[in-house]
């Protein structure tokens, strides 16, 4: 078994060795630009990224022409949430969020606000669920957009976001949903879900970094969208820049096999986090699970430890990787803004774990990241408490 054991696929996923395989002549022989229509160097890059933009669409029953490469879910959202705006300035100024968001839309958010549109964050349940009751009642003359995330990196909840698209669909408002977590875990189907907009990412589907795309509804009511990034005339205009060949078709690949192997993943990875979860909590008191029992991304697990610090607890998991509560990105780590926003306490938002599953991990690895987290977070209570151990349960 490989040590330290990878547990934070939520973060990120190794790219899967078939994705290697049909990017690497994209890197060597096939280098054309995809631009290029003057020879077949160029006309070979082209076919490859049109099969990559059908292999992304078919998984979510869209269009070829509705997927926009970009460099992965946060320029996506950050295109489909200014974009939107730009394009709607004339009709409002408002939109609508909720406070868990990932700060891929959280950010352009706060760049709408600073431009002067006016932005409610919806606070969500226990569960980390937003009442589609309470979008509604948000919903104002000129509101333009709801952002709506799919499902959420750190807690795994998924959101109600085919109710609140139904909703907003009535009232003429366009609905934007960031699916970077949920893609290749749950079914995603723009025509289920009724939106607008949905953004991906290659990394979280054992794709390459670097790369993902944003689904853009064709036909009527029109989506209204104005370019972030600007230059030459790729993806219709919308997104400038050389397209990245071997990215797209590494993208391509990783969600094809996302879709074949979706049916048989999901229900194993359920199946092992429930094994990780039960046996902690049949080895430990004082444990809180965050998120749903039910409507939660198999493979997520996040749980929160009485009478232990976060920083102790990972520096004693040593054999595991995985994400704290805390977002180590911000230097000094800022405290996980969803775990405070269903209620835990700064304590027990420091004292958190988050679990990622994924396609490498073994009925092995979660035996072993059980007896791990048992051991590591007895012998932290114990030696707060000034009790010595006993031998074998230190690590
Ligand atoms: C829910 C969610 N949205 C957006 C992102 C950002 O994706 P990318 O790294 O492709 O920009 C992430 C990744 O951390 C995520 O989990």
């Amino acid at each position: 078994m490989k040590r330290p054991i990878y547990l934070d696929h939520l973060a990120t996923t190794p790219c899967d060795p078939r994705v290697v395989a049909a990017m690497l002549p994209y890197l060597t022989e096939h280098f054309g630009n995809a631009g290029s229509r003057t020879h077949q160097y160029g006309w070979a890059a082209d076919e490859a990224v049109k099969l990559a933009r059908e292999h992304v669409a078919a998984v979510l029953g869209a269009q070829p022409r509705e997927i926009i490469f970009t460099s992965g879910a946060t320029e996506a959202s950050n295109l489909a949430i200014k974009g939107v705006a730009e394009a709607c300035v004339a009709r409002g100024r408002h939109v609508i969020t909720q406070v868990t968001e990932h700060h891929a839309v959280l950010g352009p958010m706060e760049i709408l606000e600073k431009h002067g549109f006016s932005v409610t964050r919806l606070p969500v349940d226990a569960e980390g669920r937003v009442d589609p009751a309470a979008v509604e009642a948000a919903l104002r003359p000129d509101t333009i957009l709801v952002s709506l995330m799919l499902a959420n990196n750190e807690i795994g909840t998924v959101q109600p976001v085919a109710e609140v698209a139904a909703l907003c669909r009535a009232r003429d408002v366009r609905v934007h949903t960031d699916a970077a977590q949920a893609v290749g875990k749950i079914p995603v189907d723009v025509h289920a879900l009724g939106v607008d907009l949905l953004s991906l990412s290659g990394h979280k589907i054992y794709g390459p970094k670097g790369i993902g795309a944003l689904y853009v509804r064709h036909g009527q009511p029109r989506v209204p969208l104005v370019a972030q990034v600007h230059g030459g005339s790729q993806e219709r205009g919308l997104r400038a820049g050389t397209l990245p060949v071997h990215q797209i078709v590494g993208f391509g690949e990783a969600m094809r096999l996302a879709g074949d192997l979706l049916a048989d993943e999901g229900p194993r990875l359920a199946h092992l986090r429930d094994v990780l979860q039960a046996g902690i909590l049949a080895g430990l008191d004082g444990v809180y699970v965050n998120g749903p029992a039910e409507g939660r991304l198999p493979g997520a697990l996040s749980l929160s430890f009485d009478g232990v610090d976060g920083q102790g607890l990972i520096t004693a998991l040593r054999e595991l990787a995985l994400s704290s509560g805390s977002a180590c990105m911000s230097d000094p780590p800022t405290p996980s803004h969803v775990l405070a926003a269903i209620g835990r306490s700064p304590a027990l938002v420091h004292a958190s774990l988050r679990f990622g599953l994924g396609r490498g991990t073994t009925a092995a690895d979660v035996d072993a990241a059980v007896t791990c987290v048992v051991d590591g977070v007895r012998s932290l209570r114990a030696r707060r408490a000034g009790v010595h151990p006993p031998a074998g349960i230190m690590r």
